[in-house]
């Protein structure tokens, strides 16, 4: 017997006219990239994971490469992350010119925590989790290791919408809890959507400003290129 995985549009009739509903609404506002809508969602989605802020961005990857260099990692420093992971885990620490480090998974396939700490090296700059599967990691252990040893927390909850540990959601452990919103994915988009949730103000400023061409106020972009160590600055005008 064929079983199909996953049939998208089985699941669009059975919330059809909410779906078309919406979707009128966003084209006749006439406002298609980020906007009240994006907003609102931002909102609720922090709410439920149990974080402060929600940022939103185009895909899953997005939000863990962008989470990955607004915490400032990149060249020369090691992120340490499951070896058994979705290829966009690692994207996102290659693609800031960090190195991933890789620590097998245990029995439920997400990173071993006994198996962390030997990973570790004078360059360990962050731990990436993977909620694989919709399974938490063991985030008691995991925090623990983090904080120990001064490391960033990156939560890579492209599978794990609604999976909690010990009755703390996925998402709302680390610095950083990325979404994907693929889909195919627990919460799927019409298309390709993420999210980074977080309870750092700092950290949510600098991740609006990388979703938005290192802008905060138009035409105005400030934020540095990773790599960079100097500023731009203005070349003087012939
Ligand atoms: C574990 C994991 N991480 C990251 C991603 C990337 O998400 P997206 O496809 O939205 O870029 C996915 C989804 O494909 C995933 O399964």
């Amino acid at each position: 017997m064929k079983i199909d995985l996953a049939v998208l549009g089985r699941q669009f009739e059975l919330y059809q006219e909410e779906y078309e509903a919406a979707a009128l609404r966003v084209l006749r506002s006439g406002w298609y990239v980020l906007g009240p809508e994006v907003e609102s969602f931002e909102q609720a989605f922090a709410a439920y994971v149990g974080r402060k802020y929600c940022i939103g961005v185009g895909s899953g990857l997005d939000a863990l490469t962008l989470s990955v260099r607004a915490l400032g990692i990149g060249a020369g420093d090691e992120v340490i992350v499951p070896a058994n992971t979705y290829i966009a885990t690692v994207l996102a620490i290659t693609a800031n010119g960090a190195t991933p480090v890789f620590v097998e998974p245990d029995d439920c396939f997400t990173l071993d925590a006994a198996r962390i700490e030997a990973a570790i090296t004078p360059k360990t700059r962050a731990i990436m989790v993977v909620h694989l599967y919709g399974q938490a990691a063991q985030m008691d252990a995991i925090c623990r290791i983090a904080k120990a040893h001064g490391l960033r927390l990156v939560e890579d909850c492209a599978q794990s919408h609604g999976a909690k540990f010990s009755g703390t959601m996925t998402g709302a452990f680390g610095d950083a809890g990325c979404f994907s919103f693929y889909p195919t994915k627990n919460l799927g988009a019409f298309g390709d959507a993420g999210a980074v949730v977080t309870d750092d103000e700092e950290l949510a400023g600098t991740l609006r400003m990388l979703r938005n061409y290192g802008s905060e106020k138009k035409y105005h972009n400030t934020r540095r290129a990773p790599g960079r160590t100097a500023p731009y600055e203005a070349r003087p005008s012939r």
